[in-house]
């Protein structure tokens, strides 16, 4: 087993396609990390597993706690801490608070959104060796609503703009979410560092999705998720048959009990 390196992530670019998924626990981080390049401990996390109704909400320290289950799961894959709202609202705050990601959970790397507003904080963490992955185009933390971005040429010049700011800052890849296709291509074309597409096309170098919207355990389904599987109909069977089981006296059999 080989561990995934930045280096390796920056040579895929215009070869090899980066495969990238979200994990927040054991038994997804295990099988992410077979066939994952990077695992992405995403703020998504508040919404997926807390019910929240938006990012802004999960807090560094319970990102932390499921970052460090994942890490210690995930041997092979980069993982990569997705920072909160506000835990880099500047850059003295944004180093104390990535500091302490590293020491507490041991990823590789960090994840903050924004173009060309954030290049000082991104620089700043750089130079002091903390690996960064950008996040440009829809940017849930700050976005005030969940509309494909790139449309007309004053967003798609302003989203160009934010993504090769961020590339000349020192970041190591960039995701670019929900933006339309020639849009991610340009920007990829134009940029040194290998581009994940969330709802971007194939133009990028690498994809990503949520886990739980992949799996079909998420109530949320954009036109850019593939649902590969829908487990929330096989769990609520599994849930219904152990009822019935247990009202019929059905379980436990003879082979779950201790003689
Ligand atoms: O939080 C998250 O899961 C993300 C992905 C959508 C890229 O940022």
């Amino acid at each position: 087993m080989q561990k995934i390196t930045i280096e390796k992530i920056l040579k895929k670019k215009n070869k090899n396609p980066i495969v990238c998924l979200t994990a927040y626990s054991k038994s997804i981080a295990q099988i992410a990390d077979k066939y994952c390049d990077i695992i992405l401990v995403g703020d998504s996390l508040g919404m997926v597993l807390y019910g929240m109704n938006t990012t802004r909400k999960i807090k560094i320290e319970t990102m932390i706690l499921h970052a460090k289950t994942v890490k210690d799961f995930a041997r092979k894959s980069l993982v990569v801490f997705d920072m909160p709202y506000k835990t880099y609202t500047n850059k003295f705050v944004a180093y104390k608070n990535a500091r302490k990601v590293m020491r507490l959970t041991k990823c590789d790397a960090i994840k903050l959104e924004g173009g060309k507003k954030i290049v000082n904080i991104i620089k700043y963490l750089t130079k002091r060796k903390i690996p960064v992955m950008g996040h440009v185009g829809l940017l849930p933390q700050t976005s005030i609503n969940f509309k494909v971005k790139g449309k007309n040429f004053i967003q798609k010049k302003q989203i160009l703009e934010d993504a090769i700011a961020v590339d000349n800052s020192g970041v190591f890849a960039i995701i670019i979410e929900c933006v339309v296709e020639n849009l991610a291509k340009i920007i990829t074309k134009n940029i040194s560092v290998p581009t994940i597409g969330i709802g971007a096309s194939k133009y990028c170098d690498g994809q990503i999705l949520v886990v739980d919207d992949m799996l079909g355990l998420s109530d949320f389904y954009p036109k850019f998720v593939k649902q590969y599987s829908n487990l929330k109909k096989i769990i609520e069977k599994s849930v219904k048959d152990y009822a019935k089981d247990v009202k019929l006296r059905k379980f436990p059999s003879n082979k779950n009990v201790y003689k």
